[in-house]
């Protein structure tokens, strides 16, 4: 669960092999030099006046030594057989169809996203860079799934600028469905490079060849509900403040708001955020509570049940992945165009924030409840304060500006969702062997 992100971990980042790198270049150069004349004392002089210059001017530096570059893992993408896969999978089939660009298309919601696109006839086109802050062969299993109903997955990072250039060059998306990023509260505090990373850089990548893009397409992009942060007023609603986030994953999705904001108002970039409420069901993600309480239930291992001070409940407004698939599409539906072009604003643009929850919050002791009668197995609870790391209390979403603008109503409950992803869990784990993590 708490795997590093092994292409963020090779930055070269020390002095040392900043030197390393550079001495052939010193080398030769010295080589070159003695075998042309004798080295007499003033050409040592010389030479070490220029290697002095060599060492301390940045300008001259032969070796490309940008770290973040090192970051990204490089990616075979480019090519005429590549790009007709990218087109063909982008094109629309149905009248009125939209041309979407999916990030994060191998994750849970982007895989369940593209696949109801497809299912009506609009062109998707997804891109995802298989990281492995969880088991990335879930990350496979949901791109097969893709594959087979023809929905091409590009590999590659939303920070790669030249890369999504590309993609806009080959398809003009209409619309670009967001929702790449790194999730998961608790794990800022191991690897807080991967969410400025994926979560503000790449953001800013994104948007910025959106609002280059001609024609520039309409985002809607994934907030979260963590953004409510410390605010104790419930049900959250828009208008309440988000100003206090209670952890590094929550303050990058706040900061993601105001980006939007940004590029809303220079570029008229059309733009809708949904705050989403603890998303559940198949093809889940196993950091989540209730994948990996599933998980060891069946284990026989004790899962920890967190309880706030005074004994106090936690609870989640946990909403199913139907409904949430059903307001990303209500919100594709409902996006204006964006109104600039070739990267300036030509009139004001839509600009939109949306709680999609399910507006019931239920006890984590009751998710545990449920699962146990589904899975016929008693838990092991063991009871524990809620640290202060990150995870708030309660969450409560109002829904009602959903409901009116997107006609956004959930209508599946815990026990319901909860039901559809264990049977989901047993044939995908029991069914094809595959161990849980
Ligand atoms: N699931 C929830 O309960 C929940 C709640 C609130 C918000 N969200 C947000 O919804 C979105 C989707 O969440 P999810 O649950 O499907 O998570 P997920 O981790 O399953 O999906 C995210 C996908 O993005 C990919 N990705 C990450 N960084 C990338 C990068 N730099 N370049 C390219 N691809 C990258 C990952 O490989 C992953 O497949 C995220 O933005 C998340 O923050 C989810
Ligand atoms: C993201 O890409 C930009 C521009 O390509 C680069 O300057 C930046 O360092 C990258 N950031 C990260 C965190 O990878
Ligand atoms: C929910 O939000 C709307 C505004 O969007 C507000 O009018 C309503 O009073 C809120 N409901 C509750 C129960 O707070």
């Amino acid at each position: 669960m708490s795997k590093q992100m092994s292409h963020l971990d090779d930055i070269p980042s020390t002095p040392g092999k900043f030197k390393m790198e550079k001495s052939p270049f010193v080398h030769n150069r010295l080589r070159w030099h003695s075998s042309l004349a004798k080295l007499t004392f003033w050409s040592c002089i010389f030479l070490g006046l220029i290697l002095i210059f060599f060492f301390r001017s940045p300008s001259s530096n032969p070796l490309p030594q940008d770290p973040s570059r090192r970051s990204l893992r490089t990616y075979n993408w480019g090519g005429p057989a590549w790009e007709k896969r990218v087109r063909s999978s982008a094109r629309v089939r149905s009248h009125n169809g939209i041309s979407v660009l999916v990030t994060g298309a191998a994750g849970f919601v982007g895989t369940h996203v593209s696949a109801a696109l497809k299912r009506r006839g609009d062109g998707v086109l997804g891109l995802d860079n298989f990281n492995d802050y969880y088991d990335p062969s879930l990350k496979r299993a949901r791109q097969a799934l893709l594959e087979r109903s023809g929905v091409f997955i590009v590999e590659g990072d939303i920070n790669d600028s030249a890369l999504l250039r590309k993609l806009f060059e080959v398809v003009a998306f209409t619309h670009v469905m967001h929702l790449a990023a790194q999730a998961g509260v608790r794990y800022a505090m191991e690897n807080p490079g991967s969410y400025v990373h994926s979560n503000i850089a790449g953001l800013v990548s994104l948007l910025e060849v959106c609002k280059s893009a001609n024609p520039q397409p309409a985002i809607v992009w994934a907030s979260s509900s963590s953004v409510y942060g410390l605010n104790t007023k419930v049900p959250f609603s828009e208008k309440d403040r988000t100003d206090q986030p209670a952890s590094l994953y929550a303050a990058t999705k706040k900061a993601g708001e105001e980006i939007a904001h940004t590029y809303n108002h220079i570029y008229g970039l059309s733009l809708t955020g949904l705050r989403f409420f603890t998303v559940y069901g198949p093809w889940g993600r196993p950091d989540m509570a209730y994948f990996f309480f599933t998980r060891d239930i069946l284990k026989g291992k004790s899962i920890p049940i967190f309880e706030a001070a005074n004994h106090g409940t936690v609870a989640r407004d946990f909403t199913y992945i139907d409904d949430i698939v059903k307001g990303c599409l209500a919100a594709l539906d409902t996006a204006e165009k964006s109104t600039g072009s070739g990267g300036k604003r030509k009139g004001p643009a839509q600009l939109r924030v949306y709680n999609l929850g399910n507006t019931s919050p239920v006890p984590v002791s009751d998710l545990v409840s449920i699962l146990e009668r589904l899975l016929k197995v008693n838990a092991k609870r063991d009871i524990m304060k809620l640290p202060r790391n990150g995870d708030v209390q309660f969450t409560h979403a109002n829904i009602s500006l959903a409901q009116r603008e997107l006609g956004y109503k959930p209508s599946t409950d815990l026990q319901t969702g909860l039901k559809k992803f264990v049977r989901w869990y047993l044939s995908y784990y029991n069914g094809g062997k595959k161990a849980a993590g």
